[in-house]
């Protein structure tokens, strides 16, 4: 902490190189680190001053994903920090306890710099939450950030993909997937219970999270926060951007393999292959010991956040088509700002996909349920959600406590080449 009572983490933007593959040096980004970037933990409540330094060669921001915070402080593509400069934003945490993360977001190079490896959790804790799910970090409350990447033998990089060369529809799409920077990670369990913060921090691919013998677990959390009670269920999809958080109950001595089995991305049969639906993936082995200590006991119901209120009669709905690498007809432009909500307001988005493509949605700053009937696991706060090819998602949205005209908060697709060609909008609060 400062002097001021901030609580300050300090945060090296740099370059470095990563065994990926046995007997294969790969150039990687990371923070503090050659690849992928610290757990920061925030209390709700506690006053933040994140000290960002850029040692990289290239200009790029910090953007905290899925946090409501001012426009000054989001680290969205007008934040900028030049190599060898600093950033340091500061804000207070008021939401409720959520698995987010931070990324990059400098403009028309976000997938870019994520793939390399800039990304990291962000955990906020909220006394209200404690003391239900296991939480002793890296014991039974374990982080699973999963990138794909082609390494080659070489250990370069193949990025074929990244800028749409040929039959590419959704962006990169790597042949491996790397779990928290490891192929092939084995985890020892040692209690009855362990607890996953899954982030699917990849450019483009759609994972469906399963067990491979089929047996169901809970889910307990999605983007913003806790689920009003786990769901039992034996897949969940996670598209970029978006976290989930499992409870996996194993038996003493077992190895139990976590997957990801091909998704259903609602697409016709090419569109769905090319954008990664036939693919299948070994994700984690939960090594169980033979002797498990105890856990606590699945609860009954969970402490979230109560869903975002219907706006008031008499607001219209807003609307978003996601067309061809555009948002209602437009192309991003950090010069134009789309629209305006008044802060404390609720609204009612509609958002629909008029592609053959698969898109998701993640707005800045924000919360929101989605509404009509939708799986138990979307029914909790979220901020990215995914929008299958023809369909429309409707979503109720609250835009935090923070106003400002001059300065516009992101909404866009997350598939990040999509992104970066430019199905992104700006809005501000007011
Ligand atoms: Cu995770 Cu605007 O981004
Ligand atoms: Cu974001
Ligand atoms: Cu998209």
């Amino acid at each position: 902490r400062d002097d001021a009572g901030r609580l300050v983490h300090e945060l090296t933007l740099r370059t470095g190189t990563t065994e990926l593959l046995p007997g294969r040096t790969t150039d990687t980004w990371g923070v503090n680190g050659a690849y992928l970037g610290p757990t920061l933990r925030m209390r709700r409540g506690d006053r933040v001053a994140p000290l960002v330094r850029n040692a990289l060669p290239q200009a790029t921001t910090l953007h905290w994903h899925g946090m409501e915070l001012p426009a000054a402080a989001d680290g969205g593509p007008h934040h900028l920090v030049p190599p060898g400069g600093r950033w340091q934003p500061s804000w207070r945490v008021d939401q409720p306890a959520a698995t987010l993360w931070y990324h990059p977001h400098p403009h028309g190079s976000t997938r870019h710099h994520v793939h390399r490896g800039l990304a990291g959790l962000l955990l906020v804790d909220d006394d209200r939450a404690t003391g239900l799910l296991p939480e002793r970090y890296g014991v039974d409350d374990v982080p699973v950030i999963l990138q794909d990447r082609t390494v080659r033998e070489d250990g370069g990089t193949d990025t074929a993909g990244i800028d749409f060369a040929g039959t590419d529809i959704v962006g990169l799409l790597g042949e491996d997937v790397f779990v928290n920077g490891t192929w092939g990670p084995v985890l020892r369990v040692t209690s009855e219970r362990v607890r996953l913060r899954v982030l699917n921090a990849s450019n483009a691919r759609v994972y469906d999270l399963a067990l491979a013998d089929g047996r169901s677990f809970h889910v307990v959390a999605s983007d913003a926060g806790l689920l009003p009670a786990p769901v039992e269920t034996d897949h969940v999809p996670l598209s970029p951007g978006e976290r989930v958080e499992l409870l996996v109950t194993v038996r003493p001595g077992e190895r139990l393999l976590l997957l990801s089995r091909p998704p259903d991305l609602g697409a016709n049969v090419l569109y769905d292959r090319l954008a990664g639906g036939d693919d299948e993936f070994h994700l984690l082995l939960l090594a169980a010991d033979d002797r498990l200590t105890p856990s606590p006991p699945v609860p009954a119901a969970l402490p979230a956040a109560p869903p975002v209120p219907t706006p008031p009669p008499g607001r219209p709905d807003r609307h978003f088509e996601l067309g061809d690498f555009t948002i209602n007809g437009r192309t991003a432009d950090l010069g134009r700002i789309d629209f305006a909500v008044p802060l404390g307001t609720t609204e009612r988005w509609r958002i629909r996909n008029t592609q053959g493509v698969p898109h998701n949605f993640h707005v800045h700053n924000a919360a929101f349920t989605v509404g009509g009937t939708v799986p138990p696991e979307l029914r909790g706060r979220k901020d990215t959600v995914f929008v299958p090819p023809g369909a429309e998602v409707t979503l109720l949205v609250a835009f935090g406590q923070h106003a400002d005209p001059a300065r516009p908060y992101m909404f866009h697709c997350h598939l990040l080449a999509h992104e970066d060609a430019g199905m992104m909008g700006q809005y501000v609060v007011v």
